[in-house]
């Protein structure tokens, strides 16, 4: 019995020290929503990390009624990128004539919650060449997890 204690005690420094060193990883499949307010869904990524999914955005540049629209994506899978990889994808909008091409990483934050930073391209069409200076437009989204998923 006296040799028992540190035996435990040895073993639960060692499970304790495991737990610690485990990182989390952040991975795409499921719902995400961004500060905007849009919702996307990340069905299924492949062994190649390509992935597919739909967006639903929150706001739009047209005037047209918005609808829900397909995305097709690629997911980083260099070994040194393993939790936190990088990823990017494409919206090929189902009701304007735009697209819009989203490049960002998939972090875990300091309380443990995965977040995507995203940079995206919004690229509308022009009538002619000389509207090219006005047709893309630039900007930031940050995805969280919905809550349903966690
Ligand atoms: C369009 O207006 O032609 C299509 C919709 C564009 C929505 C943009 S894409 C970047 C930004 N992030 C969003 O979630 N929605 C807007």
């Amino acid at each position: 019995m006296v040799q028992v204690t540190p035996f435990l005690l040895v073993l639960l420094l060692a499970l304790g020290a495991h737990g610690l060193s485990v990182k989390k990883k952040c991975s795409l499949p499921g719902r995400w929503v961004n500060d905007l307010g849009s919702n996307m869904t990340i069905t299924t990524v492949n062994g190649n990390g390509v992935f597919v999914g739909s967006y639903h955005t929150a706001v739009t540049a047209t005037s047209n009624e918005i609808q829900l629209s397909p995305l097709q994506g690629s997911l980083q899978k260099s070994p040194n990128q393993k939790s936190q990889p990088t990823f990017g994808f494409t919206v090929n909008w189902s009701f304007s004539d735009s697209i819009t091409v989203f490049t960002g990483q998939c972090f875990v934050d300091e309380y443990g919650k995965e977040v995507l930073r995203t940079m995206w391209l919004l690229r509308s069409h022009v009538e002619n060449i000389k509207n090219d200076w006005k047709a893309t437009r630039v900007g930031t989204n940050v995805f969280t997890r919905l809550q349903s998923q966690e």
